[in-house]
């Protein structure tokens, strides 16, 4: 038993629960046993109360505005370091060394290729299919492929898995961007950096030599190592229940994708760049400030709020500063970027948002950057896939090592009808 615990008195009786310390945050009260010995569930719909495991890649003090990977914080991460190097961090507990760095990058190098036959599940989807739709596809799809890494009671053969995802997650996702505008596919260059690879792959064409642009470049860097993980999120915790019932890697990855396109989710980066031009002017935007504090309005602004921050995300400073210096540096005047600003502004003064502690999240500001960059909205969450991957990846592998891992099975409230026999079709 742990040396604080938490009393619950039920009904005449008193049970008294450990209370587990992390490193950092709150403690957590260990119910392991409360329903064998009370025969009572807890109810915490959402699980805003619920820690689901323990976890040592990823931190987030959401009042404080923190994000730190195995201790590392976000902002340092997104300033000094390569999306190799935060992967390697994310999925292996450190920095790397030089030598070990070269060997990772190597690795995900070597794995950039797809299948030639993956390549012809693109020609049995649509030309106008969401970019999500064909990740969801073409992610589970790998599953078929690559029977070697399957067995994930291997830790070999987990990392083989592993890095076939982070490699080929890029030549997914540009050949889906590919196919929707009808260009040919661009097979993945080596000699080029994952970003840079990736940047060729979706806006090169095989008639011309591409030059990957240093600004951009760097920005797409930085911009994945901004979400390459973030704890136990909806996508994360999805990935890590498929995986708890010892499914296929890639399946469970496909599923993490589908969970990540939603709209409270990664597919906010989308909704809040066409927000934001809907609103168009400085001067429409009380307007649509009004309809977000309206509660017979379903509409909320999107990229603001947040689950776990009640404070700025530290991710949205980062990504408000690229925005500002690709749109300089690319000499592009973009009116979305000023409707961004204002509208920041204006919400963090107003008192519904000041109350609700509602703030710009990394969403607000991504979609801004991305648009510049070229990509059209319905790429801007495939992107967040692509580098979430990393993070999935890791917190997956972490779960299967946990000796404490069990299959996830929450339990429910039940308000239907109880017993009742069975009506002829005739007498109902
Ligand atoms: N605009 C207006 N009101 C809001 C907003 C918003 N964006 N977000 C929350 N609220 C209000 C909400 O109406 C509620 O008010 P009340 O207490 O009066 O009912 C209160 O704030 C709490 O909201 P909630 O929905 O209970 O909070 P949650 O923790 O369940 O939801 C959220 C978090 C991110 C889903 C929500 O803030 C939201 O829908 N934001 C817009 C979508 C968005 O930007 N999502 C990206 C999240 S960050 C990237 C990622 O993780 O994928």
């Amino acid at each position: 038993m742990a040396d604080k615990t938490a009393s619950l008195t039920l009904g005449e009786k008193s049970y008294d629960y450990g209370l587990l310390s992390g490193s950092v945050g709150p403690d957590v009260v260990d119910i392991r046993k409360l329903y064998a010995q009370t025969g009572a569930f807890t109810y915490d719909p959402g699980f805003t109360s619920t820690a689901s495991c323990e976890s040592a890649i990823t931190y987030i003090d959401g009042d404080q505005g923190i994000l730190l990977h195995r201790g590392y914080p976000i902002d340092q991460l997104a300033e000094n370091s390569t999306f190799m190097e935060v992967a390697h961090l994310l999925i292996h507990g450190e920095l790397p060394k030089k030598d070990e760095l070269d060997t990772f990058t190597y690795t995900i190098t070597r794995h950039t290729m797809l299948h030639e036959q993956l390549i012809q599940f693109y020609r049995g989807f649509r030309r106008d299919a969401h970019p999500m739709a064909i990740m969801c596809g073409v992610v589970g799809a790998l599953s078929a492929f690559y029977h070697d890494s399957t067995d994930i009671t291997d830790p070999k053969q987990r990392m083989i898995a592993s890095h076939r995802l982070i490699a080929k997650m890029p030549t997914i996702a540009a050949m889906a961007y590919k196919y929707s505008i009808g260009q040919p596919f661009m097979l993945p260059q080596n000699n080029l950096s994952y970003t840079g690879n990736f940047l060729r792959m979706t806006f090169g064409v095989p008639a011309e030599p591409y030059e990957v642009n240093p600004i951009v470049e760097q920005a797409m860097r930085t911009i994945f190592i901004l979400h390459a993980d973030h704890e136990q999120n909806a996508s994360t915790s999805t990935v890590r229940l498929a995986g708890s019932s010892g499914a296929n890697p890639f399946a469970c990855i496909a599923a993490g994708i589908a969970c990540l396109w939603g709209p409270a989710h990664g597919g906010a980066n989308e909704a809040a760049l066409n927000m934001l031009r809907e609103i168009g002017t400085p001067d429409r935007i009380p307007e649509y400030i009004a309809r977000a504090k309206d509660k017979e309005d379903p509409f909320r602004l999107m990229g603001f709020g947040h689950r776990v921050y009640k404070n700025y995300d530290p991710r949205a400073k980062v990504m408000q500063k690229i925005a500002a210096d690709v749109l300089d540096q690319l000499d592009i005047d973009d009116p979305v970027f000023d409707v961004a600003r204002e509208l920041e502004r204006i919400a963090l003064h107003d008192e519904y948002f000041i109350e609700k502690k509602l703030y710009p999240n990394v969403d607000f500001y991504s979609g801004v950057v991305l648009s510049a960059i070229g990509f059209p909205t319905s790429m801007f969450t495939a992107l967040f896939a692509l580098a979430r991957t990393v993070g999935w990846v890791a917190q997956w592998n972490e779960m299967i090592s946990d000796p404490d891992q069990k299959i996830g099975r929450p339990r429910q409230l039940y308000t239907g009808p109880t017993q009742r026999d069975y009506v002829p079709v005739d007498k109902r």
